[in-house]
């Protein structure tokens, strides 16, 4: 058994005549930069998301960046979003000059907390990012109210949840922006690195456009300090193909959790995923919690599985206050108290999960996990 924890392999072998014709037209063309298949991606993704605008930009991180300069974010400003997240959430809010202040998680989402975001804002704050974490949304009900109430605006880390949605409402069209990423082991990834941001605000779209192309509309007459930052036509020409089966590839994650779910089932010490019943769930992470011991427990049984050749991650072991970036810079950051935050990062375990994990495998994998349970 050959057990992947992401298998990018098959779904290529499955539309491989697609996407090898894909990429020959725009080779054939040699339209590389914002070729046509590049708009023609935008308006196919914009319907999938509701109807939203969608502009394509050449990864989730620079999505992040273009978005915080969209709303015009500057040094000094604070920007809140979850400590227990991957670094690019933050990342551009540093670049910038702003200032990152991190608020706590709720322990079954592993989501940013509402309660927190209210108790940091300050009257610095310019901006929300909850993070849509390993699939599912962010409380964005009561992330709406709190922006509502004191005008700040949210930009949504989508990046792992396209196709997820919260009240019906599709991830990433809820707040004023939303980022995603199509890295290659997204749920709908590229096969290099691209990205997107989508809003239903058109200034704020335009905006973004102007910024991720060196801030000019007409060649040669930049009109504000911008960025190069374009999703390339071969990439749009992968991810039309990939966005028709965008809704197979969820259900197929979604079936390989339910299997998790009912192979765990009455399992002591192991916590299975949560699902808001408020939203959908596209796993993208299938994670686990495993407490005991300062994050050992967790460990150990990373490395039982190890030692059976199954593959496991440890999504995120360090929170973002306590990487070095922000930690040996006291007054670069502002955080909360972070229990929960604290909590996940030694008890998290994230198993395989892609479109083509076997029932054999989720049994091998299961088994192996019980064993160590046991
Ligand atoms: C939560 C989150 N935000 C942002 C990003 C950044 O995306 P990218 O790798 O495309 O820059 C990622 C992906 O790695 C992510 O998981």
């Amino acid at each position: 058994m050959n057990i992947q924890m992401v298998d990018l392999h098959s779904p290529y072998m499955e539309i491989k005549h697609e996407i090898d014709s894909a990429i020959q037209e725009v080779l054939d063309t040699t339209a590389f930069i914002r070729g046509p298949g590049v708009g023609a991606f935008e308006a196919e993704l914009a319907a999938y998301l509701g109807g939203n605008e969608v502009l394509g930009v050449a990864n989730g991180t620079d999505a992040l960046q273009i978005a915080l300069m969209a709303l015009g974010i500057a040094p000094g400003d604070e920007v809140i979003s979850p400590s227990f997240t991957f670094v690019a959430t933050a990342e551009a809010v540093g670049l910038l000059g702003a200032i990152p202040v991190f608020a706590d998680i709720l322990p079954n989402t592993f989501t940013i907390d509402p309660k927190q975001v209210e108790a940091l804002i300050s009257p610095k704050t310019k901006a929300i990012v909850p993070v849509h974490l390993f699939g599912q949304c962010a409380d964005m009900t009561e992330i709406c109210r709190i922006s509502d109430k004191y005008g700040i605006p949210v930009i949504e880390d989508n990046a792992q949840a396209i196709g997820s949605t919260w009240n019906g409402v599709p991830a990433g069209t809820i707040g004023d922006i939303g980022t995603l990423s199509f890295f290659p082991s997204k749920n709908l990834g590229c096969y290099g690195d691209g990205g997107a941001i989508v809003s239903r605000r058109t200034d704020l779209l335009n905006q973004s456009r102007l910024i991720s192309n060196h801030g000019s509309s007409k060649k040669y007459h930049n009109e504000i300090i911008g960025v190069n930052s374009r999703l390339d036509t071969i990439q749009a020409a992968i991810l039309r193909v990939k966005l028709q089966h965008l809704d197979a590839y969820i259900r197929a994650r979604v079936a390989a959790a339910d299997r998790y779910d009912a192979l765990f089932e009455g399992q002591q010490g192991v916590i299975t995923p949560f699902r808001h019943p408020n939203g959908t769930h596209v796993f993208h992470q299938y994670t686990l919690r495993v407490s005991g011991n300062n994050g050992e427990r967790r460990d150990a049984l990373q490395a039982h599985l190890a030692s059976k050749d199954i593959p496991s991650f440890v999504y995120y072991p360090v929170p973002l206050h306590l990487l070095p970036i922000y930690k040996n810079h006291p007054g670069s950051c502002r955080f909360g108290s972070l229990p929960e935050t604290l909590k996940a990062a030694n008890e998290v375990l994230s198993l395989p999960m892609h479109t083509h994990l076997s029932k054999a495998e989720q049994e091998y994998i299961a088994a192996s996990c019980i064993e160590f349970l046991n």
